[in-house]
């Protein structure tokens, strides 16, 4: 038994209580839904009851614990009398781990499908009786399946023998099962018309047994919407809702089957209307049930005989009818919530290890003014679960302290072996001597089995009959009665239906009708090798007690736990408590027994292996190994850890500790303990995921630089087979090159195109003078000339674009002193470069006279001159203006001469260095005073300009050594030109006016 001492302390109640009522905000994240929808479901909703669930809460949740920290299957025994709350601690705690488990959508599933079978089997499975208005007539045990985080993933129900009896008959002020009046007070007309059901339970016979079919405490109609809403939660369908709700209409209607005997005393059905019903709702033939109900088919000797039924045996093959229909209709329904509860490995994947927790809540012990063979099943079965209770607590630890070695002073309990033997033992328990009447062949009775009893079990301390009784005690016992001294109390078992309750029987002929119907549920429920089968099936009693001890083994393989339920008061009352009853209970549950077992022995003990396992990392000399004996580990661990003298004790295989306080803080210390390990190994990790990133990483790069390098080496090689081809196909195309263009050379020569115009094109002559062009391949002669004129012409024409009037002007004059004097006159050359000017005198320089005197004529061009007079050659300071119409020579401000262009007969120069020019003058006009000699600075200008003005361009001549001119009135000069090394101006000796020009190197 699991110690626990968590439920008694503050803090634990603080926690729990906070937990459920004050983790407010983390349940209305996970549970607004269900919380909006139920909160009948939820105790801590209710203040005032909060309270006494607290201790529920704390077994849950050690239990819990335990099943996570120690990964070993858990269970939690649930016991008490009937009525003292076992059902309503069972659902607590599911609701306990509902609510603190971790959750996921898939989960929060497997969770509400968890509670919601609750109402739909106390439905089907609970009735009320004089004990409880909600008493379970079944037994379930329900195992809940964690996954390793410790989430509800699914679970399974087993279900223990169904008091099917209630079904046709019950006791004073008890119901039927809740589901027939919820149907009835809840089901839509709708529904009840389908069903073919009145409203009123008065209405049927099997309602009204106990006189009370309406009870305050419960409201049927409520309940039964909580019915309608966990069958679609438990994954029911429309249509099988539907084939479920037929069932329990049939019974209902079978119920109301009534018979009359004929002549011959025989049954005859007298209310058709309920063959009707029952032909649909069961989905059979009618008249074949009919004729089932009241006739019995027996095989003898490999034939079928039928016989009719009397009155009597009508109505018992009518109720065992119902019976069987109605408890095997429950166990499908186990069936199906079972299937829908089933852990579904595709739904939570790779949570396969799973844990499981099971929870016992089955039919407590109950007494009756008439008890009968449900209750002896009943009260065996809390003599069990009181013999495992005193077998795992009292008797084994006790056990353990002498066998461990520990000095222990026993302590005396109440060993009810000795009637679970009574009851259970082969060939000499009541339940073999049951069976043995049940299957003998002659006329067996319940009488019978009651003188078998006595015979056999008469000297037994805990069985009494009215024969074995003395005086005092014959008093209170019916001639058809056994008393049993439970280790509860005495009950007296009344014989009568322990036979047939036993056997079970069903004739085979209603076993038949029931295999050929269509309804689905009922046709899943009898299944046709029943029919073929020769087998004789098990009686109720061994099959109870089969699957009790199979149930016994459950439960010895798992962790107990155990919540022991005291009822308060028998009157189903509120904050009343019998202290009488209470004492009572207290005393043969072997409470006390258990506290002094508890109180001198210890809170805790674990195999020195697990210990030291789990608390091995609180002491260096233990972590991370310990390589002597676990015993000695586990000594060394506890000194290091302070315990003191009277805190424990070393067993032979375990260590006990006294006080739960030394564990706390050892479960404290390791907590700690485990939170700075978990720091050490994320950091550990930390290291070990950086480098494996790293790694990662380094492989990536690895990879992209492979990658990487595969592809410039493919391209390369693509390109060194590109080149291979290219220069193939150049050598080729260069052998070819003369011939026509043909596909060997074509390469070639377009290479050759392209290259000679790319190269043209980056080496284009700059201008018009720059005369280079590259050399052509044979094959582009023609073009090339071609592209040349081209060139130059596009080249001339952007020249020409460019050139301002100005400049144009000036290139005009250069041209034309070109055509004059290039390659004639030696100090042409010299003159290029320079350019020529629009005039070399302003306005300012020339007299205002002359300007006046030449008030209409514009000057176009003046320039300094040197004037040799025709006689003496005196050179004397003169202008020369160019007008539009005359050349004119000034003096200051006199207008020495004028001479029209008309007139101007010609110019002439000689051809060497020198800057002297004459212009000739028409000479019939005596106004003329003759050819005028003149040296101008610029010489090659001053002609260029008056030439052109003059319109006299051809007229100007150039000579090699001497120049004629005309003086006036016939006579003639002469001016003679020589080179020479500087330049001389005089008149000779001859009379001839002689100029010594110097030689020009460029010539
Ligand atoms: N802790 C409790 N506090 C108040 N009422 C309780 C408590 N436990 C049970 N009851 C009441 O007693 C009735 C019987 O409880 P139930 O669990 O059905 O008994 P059992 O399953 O042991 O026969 C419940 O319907 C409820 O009304
Ligand atoms: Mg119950």
């Amino acid at each position: 038994m699991k110690f626990l001492p968590t439920c008694m302390s503050d803090s634990w109640w603080k926690n729990t209580s906070d937990l459920l009522q004050g983790g407010k905000q983390e349940r209305k994240r996970n549970r607004k839904k269900q919380a909006s929808r139920d909160t009948s479901n939820k105790p801590w909703l209710h203040a005032g009851r909060r309270k006494s669930w607290v201790f529920c809460y704390a077994i849950a949740d050690n239990s819990y614990r335990s099943l996570r920290t120690e990964r070993k299957d858990q269970c939690i025994l649930i016991s008490g009398e009937s009525g003292a709350g076992k059902t309503e601690a069972t659902k607590k705690i599911l609701q306990y781990y509902a609510v603190t488990c971790p959750a996921s959508q898939q989960v929060e599933t497997v969770k509400d499908r968890l509670l919601q079978s609750n109402p739909v089997l106390e439905a089907f499975g609970n009735a009320k009786t004089l004990r409880n208005d909600n008493s379970s007539r079944f037994g379930k045990y329900m195992d809940v399946q964690f996954d390793y985080r410790g989430a509800p993933v699914g679970g399974h129900i087993l279900n223990y023998l169904l008091e099917k009896s209630r079904v046709v008959h019950q006791n004073h002020g008890e119901r039927n099962f809740h589901i027939f009046y919820q149907l009835l007070e809840g089901g839509e007309e709708d529904l009840l018309r389908r069903l073919g059901l009145e409203k009123s339970p008065q209405q049927y016979h099997y309602l009204v047994k106990g006189h009370c079919a309406r009870v305050s405490s419960i409201n049927d109609k409520n309940d039964w919407k909580i019915v309608r809403r966990a069958l679609s939660i438990i994954s029911f369908n429309d249509n099988e809702v539907e084939d479920l709700l037929s069932i329990v209409a049939s019974v209902l209607h079978l119920g109301n089957v009534q018979f009359a005997a004929d002549e011959q005393g025989n049954a005859q059905v007298t209310t058709e209307n309920q063959i009707k019903y029952l032909a649909r709702l069961l989905a059979v033939e009618g008249s074949v049930l009919r004729d089932a109900l009241i006739h019995k088919k027996i095989i003898a000797k490999g034939e079928e005989l039928i016989s009719p039924l009397n009155l009597e045996q009508a109505a018992y093959a009518r109720d065992a009818l119902a019976k069987a229909i109605y408890g095997r209709t429950f166990s499908w329904l186990v069936n199906k919530v079972n299937k829908s509860l089933a852990y579904k490995e595709g739904e939570f994947p790779g949570w396969r290890s799973t844990t499981v927790l099971g929870l016992l809540d089955i039919y407590g012990f109950e007494v009756f003014q008439h008890n009968s063979f449900e209750q002896f099943c009943i009260n065996y079965c809390n003599e069990k679960l009181q013999q495992l209770f005193i077998e795992l607590t009292l008797k084994s630890e006790q056990e353990e302290y002498e066998s461990e070695g520990i000095a222990w002073e026993p302590v005396q309990y109440f060993n009810n072996k000795i009637i679970c033997d009574l009851v259970e033992e082969k060939f000499k328990g009541i339940i073999s001597i049951l069976d043995e009447e049940c299957l003998r062949p002659g006329d067996a009775t319940d009488t019978t089995f009651l003188e078998k009893l006595e015979e056999t079990v008469k000297n037994h301390p805990h069985f009494l009959t009215h024969k074995l009784a003395d005086q005092k005690t014959r008093k209170s016992l019916g001639r058809e009665e056994f008393r049993l001294l439970h280790y509860a109390g005495e009950v007296t078992y009344s014989v009568a239906g322990f036979l047939d309750k036993n056997n079970d029987l069903l004739f085979r002929n209603l076993k038949e009708t029931m295999c050929n119907s269509e309804n689905p549920i009922i046709n899943q429920c009898f299944d046709r090798t029943e029919l073929t089968d020769k087998k004789r099936p098990e009686t109720a009693a061994t099959q109870f007690k089969n699957s009790l001890s199979k149930l016994m083994e459950i439960l010895m393989s798992k962790e107990p736990s155990y919540i022991r339920c005291i009822k308060p008061n028998d009157a189903k009352q509120a904050d009343r408590f019998d202290e009488v009853l209470i004492r009572h209970q207290v005393k043969y549950l072997g409470l006390m027994e258990n506290l002094r077992v508890r109180r001198a022995g210890f809170a805790y003990r674990r195999k020195y292996e697990v210990f030291l396992q789990r608390y091995k990392s609180l002491c260096p000399e233990t972590w991370p190994t310990w390589d002597g004996r676990p015993h000695d580990g586990v000594a060394v661990l506890v000194k290091h850890l302070g315990y003191k003298q009277e805190e424990y004790k070393m067993g032979r295989t375990k260590i006990f500790i006294r006080f739960p306080k030394t564990l706390f803080a050892t479960e404290d210390a390791l907590e700690v303990r485990k939170q700075s390990l978990a720091t050490k190994m994320q950091a550990t990790w930390r290291g070990f995921y950086r480098r494996k990133k790293f790694l990662h990483m380094k492989h990536s790069a690895i990879a992209i630089q492979s990658w990487w390098r595969g592809t410039l080496g493919r391209r390369k090689a693509a390109k060194r087979k590109w080149a291979v081809q290219t220069i193939r196909r150049f050598i080729k195309g260069f052998i070819y090159r003369n011939h026509p263009r043909c596909p060997e050379n074509e390469y070639f020569l377009d290479y050759i195109r392209f290259s000679f115009l790319m190269n043209l094109k980056r080496n284009l002559p700059k201008n018009v003078l720059d005369k280079s062009w590259p050399t052509p391949p044979p094959s582009l002669c023609e073009a090339s000339q071609l592209l040349r004129q081209l060139c130059m012409q596009n080249m001339v024409w952007t020249y020409c674009k460019r050139i301002s009037p100005e400049w144009k002007q000036q290139l005009e004059q250069k041209v034309i002193a070109s055509e004059i004097f290039k390659g004639k006159k030696d100090n042409y050359p010299q003159s290029v470069p320079r350019l020529f000017i629009n005039t070399r005198l302003g306005n300012e320089e020339i007299n205002a006279k002359v300007l006046q005197a030449l008030e209409n004529e514009a000057i176009k061009y003046a320039v300094p001159v040197i004037k040799y007079d025709r006689k003496g050659y005196k050179a004397r300071s003169r202008q020369l203006l160019l007008t539009q119409n005359a050349v004119i020579i000034v003096e200051d401000s006199k207008i020495k001469q004028r001479i029209d262009y008309a007139n101007l007969t010609g110019i002439s120069v000689s051809s060497l260095s020198d800057n002297l020019f004459v212009l000739h003058v028409h000479c019939e006009d005596n106004k003329q005073k003759g050819d005028v000699v003149l040296q101008s600075d610029h010489v090659i200008e001053t002609l260029t300009k008056t030439a052109m003005r003059a319109d006299k361009v051809n007229n100007i001549n150039i000579n090699q050594g001497s120049i004629k001119f005309t003086v006036g009135q016939g006579k003639e000069g002469v001016i003679d030109f020589i080179s020479g090394s500087e330049l001389l101006i005089a008149k000779a000796k001859n009379g001839h006016l002689t100029v010594v020009a110097p030689r020009l190197n460029s010539r």
